[in-house]
């Protein structure tokens, strides 16, 4: 069993986060002795530890609550629900400031970037629990079970059950996964025939980069190395993105088993999950699987009785960083560092975790890798487009009365999404969260597909009623709050973006910040050393073009002098004895 934290080979086997996050639950924050000791336990430097505790959002260096609160900031799972704060509200209640501890210590509240829960309406986490279709009612009744201190264990069960709405179905979703074919058929026929099928099938990413998961495979394979990995990137954290919630629930063993097979390709033994933080909850059943499967043959020594083939997976629970989605963030996370991405050229197929060769893929991706080695390519191109086979799983919410799951071949449009969900009245879709494309009705007949409006998977729905600038102003505040500050294009750029939108929403915007914003959108995008930064002004830039309506109405149109500068100059001028024209401004 190759050791998950991977920083000394003496170091104990729980994950650098996991054994922080354990101390954070014991002490309700992670104090400067508890970080020593842990850089003893890991032979690290207090300094490698503190650049960890203080990178994740999730960690804490002050205590927080004995009931500790997050409300989503999103704008579908967010605590704003039409007129209604429910995070102020729910303060009130309890006698406690937003960012802060009660001084009792019960209760501590804070606001944090989306949680995957945008079907669900106004949701939050509690001690790392979801608690969702949160309205007035609800919270008062939260509010007198933390003033009474009543354990979680007895608060209605059903608070924390999360109902998952799955609407349209296509490949993925209509065939039933029995655990073990797929790897029973791809042992049978070997590596080669295995991969081959992936090629054929043409499948790409479903993360949003859309790279051929085939040929990412066969370049892993092709790589030297002492020993090759898979990872299952399951930490999406782009707002209004949740299909991956629903897939580890409903789908846990053709993920595992797509995994497996990945294994089997390129020669690995060991896997990983790397799970946001914010889907903690699932952890329980997800074990359950691997356990069940372990027993089943299906993962750990000898799978299916094939004497060299051993493979096991391990999951990793992130702690709130968004950019620990980003591929090389996510392998400097699973090595017990700071999520800070790497630079690339190399890439993870050549030099990934532990600098060894690496898949990554997205949970869907891994499914879907599963359904084609039992179904076939054929099967798998029966749908689709020319350049995007297969289908595409979309989170839609927002604005719509119907906000779930919906799987459609590629291809469909999204009108046609729209009609599906009942939206509306509807101004503009946001498609790809705030890092995509924000389209209005002229292009609703523009469709999802890689040569046309590729996704991850979020697709949010804004109605007429929406105030635009105030969808702007939060997925800025979104970047800048989740940049990691490694470059200055990206860490000043999204703070100055996000200032400039505050400026105009607040009615001191002039032309000269339209000017300012598009040109800071383009450095941003031009500049920045990773995709985050690449994509953080796409929403804006977007709405520039399409919307400029958003920004110009609230402009100032005309400017009343609250200083004379000429008049300030008049020192200037005597000490110069010039008093002519040129010395005066116009
Ligand atoms: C800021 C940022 C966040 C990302 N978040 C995710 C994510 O949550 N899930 C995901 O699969 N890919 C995410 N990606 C893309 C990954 O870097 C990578 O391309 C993907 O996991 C590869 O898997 P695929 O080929 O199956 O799509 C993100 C990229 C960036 C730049
Ligand atoms: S672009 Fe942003 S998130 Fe990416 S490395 Fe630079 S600062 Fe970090």
């Amino acid at each position: 069993m190759i050791n998950s934290c991977p920083h000394n080979s003496n170091s104990p086997t729980e994950h650098l986060l996991h054994r922080l996050y354990a101390l954070q639950q014991q002490f309700l924050h992670i104090s400067p002795s508890a970080m020593q000791q842990v850089a003893a336990e890991y032979h690290l430097s207090l300094s490698q530890v503190a650049s960890v505790v203080e990178f994740y959002s999730f960690f804490h260096t002050q205590p927080c609550g004995r009931f500790h609160i997050l409300f989503s900031n999103c704008t579908s799972c967010g605590y704003l629900v039409g007129e209604q704060n429910l995070m102020l509200m729910f303060c009130r209640q309890l006698q406690v400031t937003p960012g802060k501890t009660r001084n009792d210590g019960c209760v501590s509240v804070d606001e944090t970037s989306c949680i995957g829960m945008c079907d669900q309406d106004a949701s939050l986490l509690i001690n790392g629990l979801p608690i969702t279709r949160l309205n007035a009612q609800k919270m008062a009744q939260i509010a007198q079970l933390i003033a009474t201190e009543t354990p979680l264990a007895q608060w209605p069960k059903e608070w924390f059950e999360i109902q998952d709405k799955g609407y349209q179905r296509n490949l993925l979703q209509t065939e039933k996964f029995i655990p073990g074919n797929a790897l029973q058929k791809a042992l049978t026929q070997g590596a080669e025939k295995t991969l081959s099928a992936i090629l054929q099938s043409e499948l790409c990413g479903r993360g949003g980069a859309g790279f051929n998961t085939g040929k990412k495979w066969q370049f892993c394979r092709e790589a030297p190395g002492n020993a090759h990995y898979v990872v299952c990137n399951a930490d999406e954290g782009e707002p209004g993105t949740f299909k991956d919630r629903l897939l580890l629930r409903d789908q846990a063993d053709a993920l595992f088993e797509g995994m497996a097979l990945c294994a089997f390709v390129i020669g690995a033994e060991k896997g990983f999950v790397y799970l946001r933080g914010e889907y903690r909850y699932l952890l329980p059943h997800l074990h359950a699987v691997l356990n069940r499967r372990r027993q089943q043959g299906l993962l750990g020594q000898s799978i299916l009785g094939y004497a060299s083939i051993h493979f096991d997976i391990e999951i990793v629970v992130g702690a709130g960083a968004y950019i620990c989605g980003e591929e090389s963030a996510l392998i400097e996370s699973l090595e017990g560092k700071p999520g800070i991405p790497r630079i690339r050229p190399p890439f993870p197929v050549t030099h990934g975790y532990l600098g060894q060769p690496t898949v990554i893929n997205n949970v869907e991706t891994l499914i879907a890798a599963a359904h084609i080695s039992v179904h076939g390519s054929a099967w798998f191109k029966s749908v689709g487009t020319e350049k995007s086979t297969g289908s595409k799983i979309l989170s839609v919410s927002g604005d719509c009365r119907s906000p779930g799951i919906y799987e459609y071949a590629f291809g469909v449009s999204i009108q046609q999404v729209l009609d599906d969900c009942h939206a509306c009245t509807v101004q503009a879709v946001q498609i790809g969260g705030p890092a995509g494309k924000m389209i209005g009705a002229a292009d609703f007949n523009r469709t999802i597909s890689f040569e046309d409006i590729s996704t991850g998977g979020s697709f949010l729905i804004f109605g007429q009623q929406r105030n635009l600038l105030s969808i702007h102003r939060n997925f800025a505040r979104f970047f800048a709050h989740e940049s990691c500050g490694f470059c200055t294009p990206c860490r000043v750029g999204t703070q100055l973006l996000k200032n400039n939108l505050d400026k105009i929403a607040n009615g001191r915007g002039t032309a000269y910040d339209i000017k300012e914003l598009q040109q800071l959108g383009q450095l941003i995008q031009h500049h920045s050393h990773c995709g985050l930064g690449h994509t953080a002004a796409n929403h804006i830039l977007d709405s520039l073009q399409h919307f400029p309506q958003t920004f110009n109405a609230n402009l100032k149109q005309h400017f009343t002098a609250q200083f004379d500068l000429d008049q300030a100059l008049e020192n200037a001028r005597q000490v110069t004895h010039r008093d002519d024209a040129a010395a005066h401004l116009d």
